[in-house]
């Protein structure tokens, strides 16, 4: 809503799905208990315990599917690299480009997930559409801005679809340990 005092949010119409607040230039709007800098701050604890040598892989799920979707991982017991960490975001689309960068700029983590509902079943509509297409730009461009030793990746996933977070963490591993087996 616009008023006299500037853009405010209207909290009667707000589904805190973070969408405007990832993309706002100026950082004008806030979301609460998900702010970038307690996003950053939750990485850095996450993997304060792990023994070197092992590449820090990061999961930012969204709390409908994609979260659900690890958490079954686990129901399942299907096996998932002991280095992997998750933290349950709102929508993907909440997830601002300027977040990743951060996270690999400040280096906490190796490689990151960024997962969301699948195709038509964004709670939010089009959030997991945004995301695909930031991650899909990222990553194109990531070995450009100096960072041969990381991954980002993208992926749709379903409640049900444990096997594809276990999968997707296990060619992350495996290609970020490859790297360091490399760099060592
Ligand atoms: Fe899951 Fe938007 S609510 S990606």
């Amino acid at each position: 809503a616009i008023k006299e005092e500037g853009v405010v949010i209207d909290p009667a119409f707000c589904k805190g799905c973070g969408l405007c607040y990832s993309a706002c230039p100026s950082h004008a709007i806030t979301l609460l208990n998900f702010e970038e800098y307690q996003v950053l701050k939750m990485t850095e604890t996450a993997f304060k315990h792990l023994s070197d040598g092992k590449p820090r892989l990061l999961g930012l799920l969204c709390y409908w599917c994609a979260y659900a979707a690890a958490d079954y991982m686990g129901i399942c017991r299907i096996k998932a690299p002991e280095n992997f960490r998750s933290i349950k975001i709102r929508c993907s689309g909440s997830i601002s480009m300027d977040l990743i960068m951060e996270i690999l700029g400040r280096d906490l983590a190796d490689g990151i997930l960024i997962a969301g509902c699948p195709v038509n079943n964004c709670h939010d509509i089009w959030g997991n559409y945004i995301e695909a297409r930031r991650v899909g730009i990222l990553s194109k461009v990531l070995e450009d801005l100096g960072y041969k030793d990381k991954i980002i990746k993208w992926e749709y996933i379903g409640v049900t679809r444990g096997d594809v977070v276990a999968n997707d963490l296990k060619f992350m591993n495996e290609r970020l340990q490859k790297i360091k087996n490399k760099n060592a």
